[in-house]
């Protein structure tokens, strides 16, 4: 199974292709997430930002999103097409090393991220760091868990990056310190929500 941060690499260019964005869907997941104006996000394995203008929408001008990847040419694109919103800043590294220059975030969002990641009680727990008391940590995604796992399925290069069941990701989050405090995990869209304590 090659390196993950090459095979996104490879596929950046076709990603926006190939990846179909339903906005209503994906306004309703970010809706139920409860950013709010002026709000500090990180949007880790932010891809092509396909995500940036959707929490862009709810935190405003005085909002600050840091979109962090370890693809460089995922990342590109996303500066590409976002870096003019303004308020964004964008970074190429590994989430697991990711420390922000200047304090904490009130959201940590992971959008169709959650499965590559190899060490997963380590993430929750590094990502705790980076959050104010009270800041929210989110694993989302806007098709279903049975759907991201077939298409993982199918791909030799994160055939092995699965997505856990909504009830066992819960229980990793409070093992890892969190309050769960919304799950769905049904036929169309996948959403954990856990609060710092
Ligand atoms: C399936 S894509 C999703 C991109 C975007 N969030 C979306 O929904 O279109 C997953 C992204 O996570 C990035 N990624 C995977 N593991 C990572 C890691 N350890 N650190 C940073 N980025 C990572 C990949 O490079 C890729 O861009």
């Amino acid at each position: 199974m090659g390196n993950g941060r090459e095979f996104f690499d490879k596929i950046a260019s076709q990603w926006d292709s190939t990846r179909a964005v339903d906005s209503k869907k994906i306004d309703e997941l970010v809706e139920m997430i409860g950013l709010e104006p002026g709000f500090s996000v990180l949007d880790a394995g932010s891809g092509t930002g396909v995500l940036l203008p959707f929490i862009k929408k709810s935190i405003g001008s005085a909002g600050k999103i840091a979109a962090v990847d370890f693809s460089a040419n995922m990342l590109a694109k996303a500066e590409e097409k976002y870096g003019s919103l303004g308020g964004i800043t964008f970074a190429v590294a590994d989430i697991m090393e990711f420390v922000p220059e200047n304090g904490v975030f009130d959201a940590v969002l992971c959008f169709n991220f959650f499965p590559h990641i190899k060490e997963k009680q380590r993430f929750m727990t590094h990502m705790r760091s980076q959050l104010r008391k009270g800041g929210f940590l989110v694993i989302m995604h806007d098709i279903s868990r049975q759907q991201v796992n077939a298409i993982h399925e199918d791909s030799k290069a994160v055939k092995n990056d699965r997505l856990a069941p909504g009830e066992t990701v819960s229980r990793w989050l409070t093992t890892a310190g969190y309050q769960v405090t919304q799950i769905i995990d049904d036929e169309d869209r996948y959403f954990v929500k856990a609060v710092k304590s």
